[in-house]
């Protein structure tokens, strides 16, 4: 992973030595750290209290000048770039298996980096199921990036929720015939009890990214402590600005490190409500939460449970899906896998049944 983090605060042309000093007693020590920091919030000094006492403008314009600093040494995208640099870009592009061919399919090839994946549905519509299988299958993904040792990437499981089982890891591993210790080695999980612990955790990421090499970040979930810990209408424009720091901070990670990040966000409503849709005008608090959460994520996907362990994944918003794309999948032993044939053969009646959505 050389060549991120080895720019160092002092290599920045034309920064005073007492804003340097500043930056790392908030805990910015690297050119990396300070591109990806969000200028208002180290201006308020959200670090444990210490923040840089400056203005935000002084602030932007060191975040600036970071970014300037990765994109003139090919780590950031410059603002403008030809189509055909993005192209080449996209080639680094890694995408990884969730364990069941036909969510691959639909996923146009499975999880990818470079991005931001929301995963949304109702308690027990197997978010976290998802979540556990990519820790088995994601290192079996064909055509990963250049220069990476096979067997080397890691994953980070960020658990708000208190339900990652390693138990779970082990039985699907085991069920797909595959070598359990190595694969838990590689999963770093870390349970985070309060919002201001997941915010910091965040905010931190890039160290952990690139101590644990990891390929793959998943939150689960990304909503559900700061909804318990700003409830009501007046905290929303709160937790929203919160929700929107860390999406921006998870969005330029996926971009810098090409890693692929997984967000699960637990809702009761129908996809059409949560996400935004609705012309009632009746869930505007909904809406909002799906508005910046809708800015930030790639890819969308709403999960139904259609049976007792089949599932139903709707692809609500993607640039290059239709909308609405659905594929039924179900949840075994070996966690996500295809739904049985028998399913399949049902999926026409249901797709009928189920134009709505
Ligand atoms: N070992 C297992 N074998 C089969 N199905 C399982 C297993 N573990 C969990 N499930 C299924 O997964 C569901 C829970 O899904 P989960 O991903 O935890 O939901 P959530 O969307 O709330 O995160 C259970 O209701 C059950 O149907
Ligand atoms: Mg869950």
């Amino acid at each position: 992973m050389s060549g991120v983090s080895d720019l160092q605060l002092e290599d920045l042309p034309g920064v005073e030595p007492h804003l340097i000093s500043k930056l790392k007693r908030a805990g910015i020590q690297s050119v990396l750290d300070l591109a990806v920091s969000v200028p208002h919030e180290l201006a308020i000094g959200d670090y444990e209290g210490n923040g840089i006492a400056a203005d935000v403008e002084t602030i932007s314009e060191l975040v600036m000048r970071a970014q300037k600093a990765l994109t003139d040494s090919g780590i950031l995208t410059k603002e403008f770039c030809t189509a055909d640099e993005v192209l080449e870009r996209r080639k680094s592009l890694v995408r990884f298996t969730t364990g069941s061919a036909n969510l691959d399919a639909f996923l146009k090839g499975g999880v990818e980096t470079q991005a931001i994946t929301e995963i949304a549905g109702e308690f027990g519509s197997g978010k976290s199921q998802i979540c556990h299988t990519l820790c088995v299958t994601a290192n079996l993904s064909k055509g990963k990036g250049k220069g990476r040792g096979k067997g080397l990437d890691s994953i980070i499981f960020i658990d708000t929720e208190n339900t990652f089982r390693p138990e779970r890891i082990h039985q699907i591993a085991e069920a797909r015939g595959l070598d359990s210790e190595e694969i838990m080695k590689r999963v770093f999980v870390c349970k985070i009890n309060n919002s201001a612990q997941l915010e910091a955790i965040i905010r931190n990421l890039s160290k952990s990214i690139e101590q644990y090499r990891a390929k793959l970040v998943i939150v689960d979930s990304i909503i559900s402590l700061h909804r318990a810990e700003y409830p009501g209408r007046e905290s929303l424009a709160e937790r929203q600005q919160r929700l929107n720091v860390m999406l921006h901070k998870l969005v330029r990670l996926a971009e810098i490190y090409n890693i692929a990040i997984i967000v699960t966000n637990q809702v009761q409503s129908q996809p059409d409500n949560f996400f935004g849709n609705s012309n009632s005008g009746a869930d505007s608090t909904r809406a909002s939460g799906g508005n910046i959460m809708g800015h930030a994520c790639t890819y969308r996907i709403f999960l139904r449970k259609a049976g007792h362990d089949s599932r139903i994944a709707i692809m609500v918003d993607s640039p290059y899906h239709h909308a609405y794309d659905q594929v039924r999948f179900t949840i075994s032993e070996k966690g996500v896998e295809n739904a049985a044939a028998a399913d399949e053969g049902n999926k026409k009646t249901l797709e009928s049944s189920e134009s709505g959505w």
